[in-house]
C-alpha cells in the first residue's frame, strides 16, 4: 500500500486543479487506476474519481467501502459514493448533480476511457439533461494527472529508493542462483520467489530469463531451454513495493565468455555508463538516449539496439519520461528532464541467432545531477 500523507495528497489535488483552471474545466473524471491511486491512496481494482475545484469524490462499490473509510480516517479528503449498479450510470448522475452551473465542462482522460464508454456517458448525460437547463459536456484531456506524476515528491522518492535497495539485494541473491543446466523457467521462478521474499507485493512484469540465442529477443518469455556453457543470459526483473515499481537487468555468462561476448558486453556497459553520466536537470531525454545510441554506434551496434534507452518508473512500470530517440514521429514535448524524475537506463544489443546483452539500472535526477538508485555489480559475471 502507498500512503501519501494528507498534505501530499492536497498538493497533488492542487496541481490537477491548476490544470483544470487553465483548461476552463469544472471537473476531471479520473478513470485511470494509477492516477486514482496517486490522488487518493486507493489501491482497489474499480473506481472513478470526480475532482472539482472544491471536492474529490470517489465512486466505488461495496468491496472497497471499508478500505475507503480507512483512507478517510487516515486523513484523505475525499467523499465516498457507493456504486450499487453501473459505475457509469452513477458517474452521469453525480456529474449532473455536481456541475449545476451550465454548461458544465467535465474533462475525461482520453487515454483511459474507451470509445464505447464515452458514447454511453455522452448519450446518458444528454438524456438526463433533456427538459432541464443542466448540461454537461465531456472534454477530452491528455495526461493531466500523468504530468503531475512525472516529478516524484519526497515521499515517492523515499519509497523508490527503498524499493531499489531491496531489488538490488534480490539481484545480488539471484546472481548466486544461476547454474548451468537449469531451465529458464526454473531460474525465473527462483527470481520471483526472491522478489516476494524481498518484501515486494508482486513482480512488476513477467520476469525475463533469456539464454543463448533467446537473449536476442528483448522481451523473451522464459521457457524450457537449459542454460548452457557459452550462453549469455539476460535476467530482467522488477518488483512493486508500497505501490511503486522498480526494474533491473543484468546479463551473465555461463562459463567463460567468448571474446565476442566480452566486446558486446563492454559496448553495452559503456553505453549504459555514458547515458547515466549525461543525466542532470535540464538535460534532454532525447540526448540521454543519444548518448547510449552513439556509443553503441561506435562499436558497430547501432542496428542491434532497437528499443528506447529508458522509461519512467513510479506507480506504473512504464511511465513518463520516455528516454527515447529523436525521430520525426516521437513526441518531443517536455524534452528536458528535471529533479525528482525517476527512470531506467537500459541499453542493449540484440544479435539474431547469436544472443544479446542488456544492462538496466534505475536513476533519480537530483538537484545537480544523478543518483543511481540500484546498486549491483555491472562486471560481466562468469558462472
Ligand atoms: N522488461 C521491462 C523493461 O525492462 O522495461
Ligand atoms: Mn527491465
Ligand atoms: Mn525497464
Amino acid at each position: 500500500m502507498s500512503h501519501a500523507k494528507t498534505d501530499t495528497l492536497k498538493r497533488r489535488h492542487q496541481a490537477v486543479r491548476a490544470s483544470l483552471a487553465d483548461q476552463k474545466l469544472d471537473a476531471l473524471v479520473v478513470t485511470s487506476l494509477p492516477n486514482i491511486l496517486y490522488l487518493t491512496n486507493f489501491t482497489g481494482s474499480s473506481a472513478i474519481v470526480i475532482l472539482t475545484a472544491d471536492r474529490l469524490e470517489l465512486l466505488t462499490d461495496f468491496r472497497y467501502v471499508t478500505a475507503v473509510r480507512d483512507l478517510q480516517r487516515e486523513g484523505a479528503e475525499l467523499e465516498l459514493t457507493t456504486v450499487e449498479g453501473s459505475y457509469d450510470a452513477m458517474l452521469v448522475k453525480r456529474l449532473a448533480q455536481l456541475l449545476t452551473r451550465p454548461p458544465g465542462r467535465a474533462g475525461i482522460e482520453s487515454a483511459h476511457l474507451t470509445v464505447a464508454r464515452h458514447l454511453w456517458i455522452t448519450t446518458s448525460l444528454a438524456e438526463s439533461a433533456a427538459g432541464t437547463t443542466n448540461s454537461v459536456t465531456l472534454v477530452a484531456t491528455e495526461g493531466i494527472v500523468e504530468r503531475a506524476r512525472v516529478r516524484k515528491d519526497p515521499e515517492e522518492i523515499a519509497t523508490l529508493r527503498e524499493a531499489a535497495r531491496r531489488l538490488s539485494a534480490v539481484a545480488a541473491g539471484v546472481l548466486t542462483d544461476v547454474r548451468a543446466g537449469m531451465t529458464e523457467q526454473e531460474l525465473a521462478l527462483a527470481i520471483d520467489w526472491r522478489i516476494r521474499r524481498g518484501g515486494f507485493s508482486r513482480t512488476a512484469f513477467e520476469t525475463i530469463v533469456a539464454s543463448g540465442p533467446n537473449a536476442a529477443l528483448p522481451h523473451a518469455h522464459p521457457g524450457e531451454r537449459k542454460l548452457t556453457e557459452g550462453d549469455l543470459v539476460v535476467l530482467d526483473f522488477g518488483g512493486v513495493y508500497a505501490s511503486y515499481c522498480v526494474d533491473l537487468t543484468r546479463t551473465v555468462s555461463i562459463g567463460k565468455a567468448t571474446p565476442r561476448a566480452r566486446d558486446v558486453y563492454g559496448a553495452v556497459l559503456e553505453a549504459h555508463d555514458r547515458a547515466i553520466a549525461s543525466v542532470r536537470p535540464g538535460a534532454s531525454r532525447l540526448d540521454i538516449d543519444q548518448a547510449a545510441r552513439d556509443t553503441l554506434g561506435r562499436y558497430g551496434l547501432a542496428e542491434a539496439f532497437g528499443h528506447s534507452t529508458g522509461h519512467g518508473l513510479g506507480i506504473e512500470v512504464h511511465e513518463d519520461p520516455r528516454i527515447t530517440r529523436r525521430r520525426p514521429d516521437v513526441d518531443t514535448r517536455d524534452e528536458a528532464v528535471a529533479a525528482g524524475m525517476v527512470f531506467t537506463i537500459e541499453p542493449g544489443a540484440y544479435l539474431p541467432d547469436w544472443g544479446g546483452v542488456r544492462i538496466e539500472d534505475d536513476v533519480l535526477v537530483t538537484a545537480d545531477g544523478v543518483e543511481v538508485l540500484t546498486d549491483v555489480t555491472t562486471e560481466l559475471i562468469e558462472i
